[in-house]
């Protein structure tokens, strides 16, 4: 590519916060709540369209870190509205934790509101993602264990429960005692597990329905106002691309959609009102949880991306799996999400290699594969094939401008943002939101 290519968001939109999807590019923890904090700076609206308490959005503003699984990110702006949205599925204790967090960090939840569309995880939906995951075996997904996998199934299934009927009293009582009555026939006979307490239950819920409902409604309507409005809506992804369940590395996937397309499905907004895509992107591949992993480290090369970027779960504490950089992954999300811009991350972290690497294509059966196969998954012997750029020896970490970046650093986001074909927008060296440095000639709405 010739240089970054004009934004439409700028063509668009001008100064005007446009409505923008930011999603993950990789396999999640891309740091995508910093961006989407940054961008909710300007924003009248932040969105999570996705996903449940398996995310950890870490945002720091001010000194202080704030760490969200479920409320959208955008939060610590008090003049943007923060949806819930309908495609996530909402575990109460939860977030009853994260708004009194909130509250007694002195911020006021008030302009937080959940959609009454949005599904509830039960205890039984836990139970049954521990069961299944050692039913695996070695085939064990490495899910998060928050019972989220089984939701979205009772969702598919038409036996979810949604929030409008968390907390109206008498609907909430039937459907669970319903409910209950089948997944204990499931647990106790398929599983020989133990049945649940269907009175215990209740009463648990019926209290978190009562703490929840001032801030139930259907949120749709308030997207709709905010988009005749023009205020600007940032749709929060959560996971990421690789993690989708139609595009992702199947089985191996979440069981919700995090590409661009779920932020149409999971608000309730039509896709002629999206005006701009953001990739988030890492300078490395992380992943978390089993599966195939192309361009994985087992060495200490791994490990020194491990430790310096802080590479453990937000949600799980597991330690994630680090590997270089993989361009196939980001032309493929660039390609099914739309990109109209991508940020590059936690280049601080790759500070101090001697060389650093691209994948460019994946060797496989005496083929050079120049994309992500549907079936990445099976294809055992697989070989990256790389790149080799020279590294950089300087820290990053209190860079602020874009001519303070080595040659060599620099050298490598435009061969990132050469091979993926989208332009870079921002990078990032560090997780506070004044280490965002952005690019000259893209505007993504971060400036
Ligand atoms: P589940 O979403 O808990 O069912 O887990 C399914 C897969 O998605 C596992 O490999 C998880 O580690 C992975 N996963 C789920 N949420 C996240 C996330 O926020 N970041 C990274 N991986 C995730």
């Amino acid at each position: 590519m010739d240089g970054p290519r004009p934004s439409i968001v700028f063509v668009l939109w001008g100064t005007v916060m446009p409505n923008t999807i930011v999603v993950g590019a990789q396999w999640g923890d891309e740091a995508k709540g910093k961006i989407v904090d940054c961008l909710a700076q300007k924003a009248g609206m932040v969105v999570r369209y996705g996903g449940g308490n398996n995310a950890g959005h870490t945002v720091t503003a001010n000194g202080e870190t704030f760490k969200f699984h479920l409320i959208p990110s955008g939060i610590l702006n008090p003049s943007v509205l923060c949806i819930v949205a309908d495609g996530v599925v909402i575990d109460p204790a939860v977030l009853l934790k994260e708004i009194s967090e909130l509250t007694s960090r002195g911020l006021n939840p008030d302009n937080l509101k959940i959609s009454n569309h949005a599904h509830v995880i039960l205890p039984y939906h836990r139970i049954l993602d521990h069961l299944e995951e050692a039913r695996r075996g070695k085939s064990a997904i490495g899910t998060t264990g928050r019972g989220i996998g089984p939701a979205y199934v009772d969702k598919a299934a038409r036996v979810g429960i949604r929030m409008h009927e968390l907390i109206d009293p008498v609907r909430f009582e039937k459907r669970l005692r319903d409910v209950v009555s089948d997944k204990n026939r499931l647990l106790t006979r398929f599983y020989e597990a133990d049945p649940i307490d269907v009175e215990a239950v209740l009463a648990e819920y019926q209290e978190y329905a009562k703490q929840l409902a001032p801030f139930v409604c259907d949120t749709s309507e308030l997207v709709d106002k905010a988009v005749r409005d023009g205020s600007g809506i940032v749709f929060e992804g959560a996971q990421g691309t690789l993690l989708d369940l139609d595009l992702g590395t199947y089985p191996y996937v979440t069981s919700s959609h995090p590409i661009a397309g779920g932020a149409c499905l999971g608000t309730g907004i039509g896709p002629t009102h999206i005006d701009a895509v953001l990739g988030v992107a890492k300078s490395y591949t992380t992943r978390v949880g089993a599966g195939v992993f192309p361009t994985e480290l087992l060495d200490e090369t791994g490990d020194y991306i491990r430790e310096r970027g802080h590479e453990y779960g937000t949600t799980t504490g597991r330690p994630r799996r680090c590997g270089w950089m993989d361009a196939l992954i980001l032309k493929f999300a660039a390609q099914i999400n739309g990109l109209t811009c991508l940020t590059l991350g936690h280049l601080d972290v790759l500070s101090g290699l001697e060389t650093v690497k691209i994948c460019v294509g994946y060797q496989y059966n005496g083929k050079v594969l120049d994309r992500i196969p549907c079936d990445l998954t099976n294809l055992i012997g697989l070989e990256p094939v790389y790149e080799e750029l020279p590294g950089w020896s300087e820290e990053l970490e209190y860079v602020t401008t874009i001519e303070a970046i080595p040659a060599n650093c620099m050298m490598y986001i435009k061969r990132v943002e050469e091979l993926v074909g989208v332009p870079v927008a921002a990078i990032s060296v560090g997780p506070a939101r004044e280490q965002t440095i952005l690019m000259p000639g893209v505007d993504s709405g971060l400036s």
